[in-house]
């Protein structure tokens, strides 16, 4: 480790961790196996990655044991350090939520009164329960919250959900979402004070965000009747204006422009409709704005 690196702290073992170091490697960032090491560096860029557990994230960075890092907001919520949040990373998306047995005949919040629900999240809840204004007994345990119910210790769960298969393996059903939660980059507050690691921080999160724009993203090329390109501009969302070239045969025009994903079948069926062929689509390695 080096002093004058950009310390980054990532998810030791669990939902983040792959998800995270595939971003950085996908970000041109050139990280060693890790196994069962603590603390890795990249070997083309000043940085040093520390793995530890989820949980304790935050407050490292609040102290300035590492400059940023990448947790679950419902990590960074429920620790409530205080840190900054940089971006939001779109990926390892999953929801906080209130969970009783399968039996359960479940209508309103009103139900919850006075009721106990087990938790490994009791500031979030709590906050909810206020806005909700409902009163229930918040257990506070560290892990496993699904048993709790069939332990007897707690009459619901409030707990993460992704796949959902740790409720239905413990017969509980989702009944209310508390928050949407997925992986951030967040840093230290004073780093912009310190001006060798804020600008690594600005060339990472430049990076970042052109590799997850990438892969948001494709690359599409299409043959159009010349007189649909007014039509077909304004079905390429105006940000990413197209590159319009002429073909041999005079009527008809080369176009080729990015699209986002979410919108690719959507796109692709409307360019059809106005007359578009030979559409080629291809995956985007990086895009720099
Ligand atoms: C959460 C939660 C469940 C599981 C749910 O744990 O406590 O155990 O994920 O996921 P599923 O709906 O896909 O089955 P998490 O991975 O956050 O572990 P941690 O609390 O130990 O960090
Ligand atoms: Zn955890």
């Amino acid at each position: 480790m080096n002093g004058n690196n950009l310390k980054l702290a990532i998810q030791k073992k669990g939902r983040l961790t792959d998800k995270t170091l595939s971003l950085l490697r996908s970000s041109g960032i050139d990280i060693d196996n890790y196994s069962d090491r603590l603390t890795v560096s990249a070997r083309n860029f000043d940085l040093d990655i520390l793995f530890l557990r989820d949980d304790d994230i935050p407050e490292y960075v609040q102290d300035g044991v590492a400059d940023i890092g990448v947790v679950g907001e419902n990590v960074l919520l429920e620790k409530q350090s205080d840190v900054s949040l940089i971006k939001k990373l779109g990926y390892s998306r999953c929801r906080l939520m209130i969970a009783s047995p399968n039996d359960f005949i479940y209508e309103n919040l009103i139900q919850l009164e006075d009721k106990r629900i087990a938790t490994s999240y009791p500031n979030i809840l709590k906050k909810y329960l206020t806005e909700n204004n409902v009163n229930a007994k918040i257990i506070d345990i560290s892990g496993s919250v699904e048993i709790a119910p069939a332990l007897g210790i707690a009459d619901f769960i409030c707990d993460i959900v992704s796949t959902g298969n740790t409720l239905k393996l413990h017969k509980l059903k989702t009944i209310e979402k508390v928050i949407d939660s997925e992986a951030v980059l967040i840093s230290r507050n004073n780093i912009t004070k310190d001006s060798t690691k804020n600008e690594l921080l600005s060339k990472l999160v430049q990076r970042i965000e052109s590799s997850i724009t990438a892969k948001s993203s494709k690359y599409l090329m299409m043959n159009i009747p010349a007189s649909s390109l007014e039509n077909i501009k304004k079905i390429i969302p105006a940000l990413k204006s197209p590159t319009v070239l002429p073909l041999a045969d005079e009527g008809m025009l080369a176009v080729h422009a990015v699209i986002p994903n979410d919108l690719f079948w959507d796109i692709v069926d409307k360019l059809k409709s106005e007359g578009a062929s030979g559409i080629l689509i291809f995956p985007i390695e990086n895009l720099i704005p």
